[in-house]
């Protein structure tokens, strides 16, 4: 594994990085799950991205990760980096979602103790909140660094004015924004085509990308069907059959294009989301270890070249109609 350093910070993040958001709640096997992440750190996986709402049901990934952790891995804590977020919705009533300083550090509190640990790495404000100040939600995210229960703190999905004037707010209050994190594949150029990863590689903020698989399109697996065992088949995944449809002939055409490369779709999707200078890591998902191996693996296949790059741009050009959603 390689560690590229997040933006100007002292930070080394893994060029991959492994995410919680499906395959680890209280509906999957928990010994998997564990696996998972055991093997993970084994092949130098040393971040783990989460946040409260990770499930389902919402918060049992933390409290899996937690109880993996405290078993397996008590003395392995400072070898790891670990992120949590908050602003979707995660309890009921008022206060159980967006980015008011009160769903942020009671969030941050609950996170902590799903986790079972009295501190976080990094602390993310998930996604911009239209009705808060972004003073009031960056105040939070300074408190939960000033109290040392985050060591850092960043943002993610932010379009790029809010994100400058809350990196702007946040300098102000004496904390730096260390991390950003877009969605980033493929078939979704959103932090490009809005000028964000130039500006991240301008102000020397680490970036850190989502779903470089694009949810498992980027895979062979949709190419003439949805299989049931699938994020696209399985009633809990976020991932929806008309998107399947939207995207397969794109998928079918990338499919060939790594084939006639001697590699495979997912190999050069991933690699495809490194290759932007402003990228420090990526954050993939996986359901079973052996989907974990290969992502890994992919970091050992061919650079991609500049044929293969612009032949990606055809297929697959930067355009304005993806969103931060993913
Ligand atoms: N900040 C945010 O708002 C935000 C939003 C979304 C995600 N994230 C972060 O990004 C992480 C990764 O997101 P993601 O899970 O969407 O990433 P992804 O890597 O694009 O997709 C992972 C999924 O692709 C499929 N897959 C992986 N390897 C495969 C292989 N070799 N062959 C076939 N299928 C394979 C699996 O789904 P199947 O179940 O279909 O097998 C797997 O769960 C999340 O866990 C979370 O930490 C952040």
């Amino acid at each position: 594994m390689n560690y590229r350093r997040c933006g100007d910070s002292g930070l080394l993040l893994p060029e991959i990085s492994l995410g919680f958001w499906h395959n680890f709640g209280h509906v999957d096997d928990f010994q998997e799950s564990r696996k998972i992440m055991r093997r993970a750190f084994d092949r130098g996986i040393t971040h783990f991205d989460l946040a409260n709402n990770y499930g389902p049901p919402a918060g049992s990934a933390e409290e899996n990760v937690g109880r993996i952790l405290a078993e397996d891995f008590a003395c392995h804590r400072d070898e790891l980096i670990i992120s949590t977020k908050a602003g979707h919705q995660m309890w009921n009533g008022p206060y159980g979602d967006w980015g008011s300083r009160k769903h942020l550090l009671a969030s941050l509190d609950q996170s902590l103790r799903r986790l079972r640990l009295p501190y976080v790495d990094i602390f993310y404000s998930h996604r911009p909140d239209p009705d808060t100040r972004l003073e009031e939600t960056m105040s939070a995210l300074a408190t939960a660094v000033n109290s040392g229960k985050a060591l850092y703190v960043g943002l993610s999905k932010y379009p790029l004015k809010k994100l400058k004037k809350a990196v702007k707010i946040l300098k102000d209050m004496g904390v730096r924004c260390l991390v950003y994190q877009p969605p980033y594949s493929i078939l979704n150029r959103w932090p490009e085509s809005q000028g964000i990863l130039d500006y991240l590689l301008e102000e020397k903020i680490g970036c850190v990308v989502f779903s470089p698989l694009a949810q498992g399109l980027l895979t062979p697996k949709y190419m003439d069907c949805i299989p049931t065992d699938s994020r696209a088949g399985r009633a809990e995944g976020f991932l929806q059959e008309d998107q399947v449809a939207a995207e397969r002939e794109k998928i079918r055409a990338l499919g060939d294009l790594a084939a006639a490369q001697g590699m495979s779709i997912n190999h050069m999707a991933i690699n495809w989301s490194l290759r932007h200078p402003a990228v420090t890591s990526s954050i993939i998902g996986a359901r079973t270890v052996a989907q974990l191996a290969d992502s890994i693996n992919a970091l050992e296949a061919p650079e991609l070249n500049e044929g293969i790059l612009a032949a990606i741009d055809d297929i697959a050009p930067p355009s304005k109609s993806k969103h931060a959603e993913g």
